[in-house]
């Protein structure tokens, strides 16, 4: 790790008052390219860094090598010495004009075309397959996680640093927003890669809402808005060994996923029912939904038809 943040980089903004400390934007002094520095505080004994956050470090320039379009450029990581205690750990990132959030907000009414956001959903799976793939899950997939270039260029942000953030986490009370989790991370049961599927297929309602899909305000009430909609799983597929019994809710019937995104096609429909599957094992992967017949263009689909 090198040292010496704060003569590289010149601060020009801040960003994000994120949840784990805050993110600014800076120009790199040396190229005039804008970045965007992450800060995390890590506490150190007389070892140093602790082996997980120097392993976790690791794995984020791993995959940084793959180069893959859809992910943030991580180009620095620079380690400032700030007490016995206590060290700093700066993420530098390539800057990204806006977040998935502010894209949608931003767009015109009557917001993003389906061609648009067919591109974006692409994009976002194409990344976590990757990610996915090299089994790292980003487990907190949400608009304001994804990066949106100005040429519309979708790039991952905000994963990798689980550990280290939960660290962190302890110290400072966050208030964590639980509209884009699965019911496997409700309940409090096991929980690996298709916890991202989920987020996603929820980002895929919003692009067409406008609006997110499940806006709970407790555990309990995200799951009795997801299973409103879903309908309630057979008991066999609720998990065994969990405080929330499936008797907490009324025997919800699935309702027609179009009621809720109107715009959406058959097959985006599809789509998006297999990502909103209450089963973590029978959720479709990422790679798999890439094959679906929803990104398949409409002269492939009329060869296969025939
Ligand atoms: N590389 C980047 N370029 C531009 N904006 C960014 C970048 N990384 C993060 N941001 C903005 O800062 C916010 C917080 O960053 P994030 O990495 O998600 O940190 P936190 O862990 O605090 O959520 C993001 O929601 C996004 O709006
Ligand atoms: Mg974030």
């Amino acid at each position: 790790m090198a040292h010496a943040t704060s003569i590289q980089y010149e601060p020009v903004a801040e960003i994000g008052g994120g949840a784990y400390g805050t993110v600014y934007k800076a120009r790199d002094t040396e190229s005039g390219q804008f970045v965007a520095l992450k800060s995390v505080r890590v506490q150190t004994d007389q070892n140093g860094l602790p082996i997980s956050t120097v392993r976790e470090v690791a794995l984020l320039k791993r995959l940084e090598q793959f180069d893959h379009p859809n992910v943030v450029r991580l180009m620095d990581v620079c380690a400032t010495k700030r007490s016995d205690q206590e060290t700093k750990v700066t993420l530098v990132f390539e800057h990204v004009d806006q977040d998935l959030k502010t894209y949608l907000e931003r767009a015109p009414a009557p917001g993003l075309s389906p061609d648009r956001i067919k591109d974006l959903m692409r994009q976002l799976l194409c990344g976590l397959a990757f990610l996915h793939s090299n089994r790292v899950m980003h487990r907190d997939l949400k608009p304001e996680n994804i990066l949106v270039t100005s040429q519309g260029q979708v790039k991952l942000a905000d994963f990798g640093l689980a550990r280290i953030y939960s660290c962190h986490m302890a110290l400072t009370p966050v208030v964590v927003t639980l509209w884009y989790r699965p019911p496997e991370v409700l309940l409090q049961t096991s929980y690996a890669t298709p916890v991202d599927i989920w987020s996603t297929g929820c980002i895929f309602a919003e692009m067409f809402r406008r609006k997110p899909l499940f806006c709970g305000d407790s555990e309990v009430d995200q799951l009795g808005k997801i299973l409103e909609v879903i309908g309630l799983p057979p008991e066999d597929e609720w998990p065994t060994d969990v405080t929330l019994s499936r008797k907490n809710f009324p025997s919800f019937m699935p309702r027609p996923i179009a009621e809720f995104v109107s715009e959406i096609n058959e097959q985006g429909a599809q789509l998006l029912m297999n990502m909103l599957t209450f089963d973590p094992l029978k959720r479709i992967s990422a790679l798999n939904a890439l094959e679906h017949p929803y990104f398949r263009d409409e002269e492939t689909l009329t060869q296969t038809k025939r």
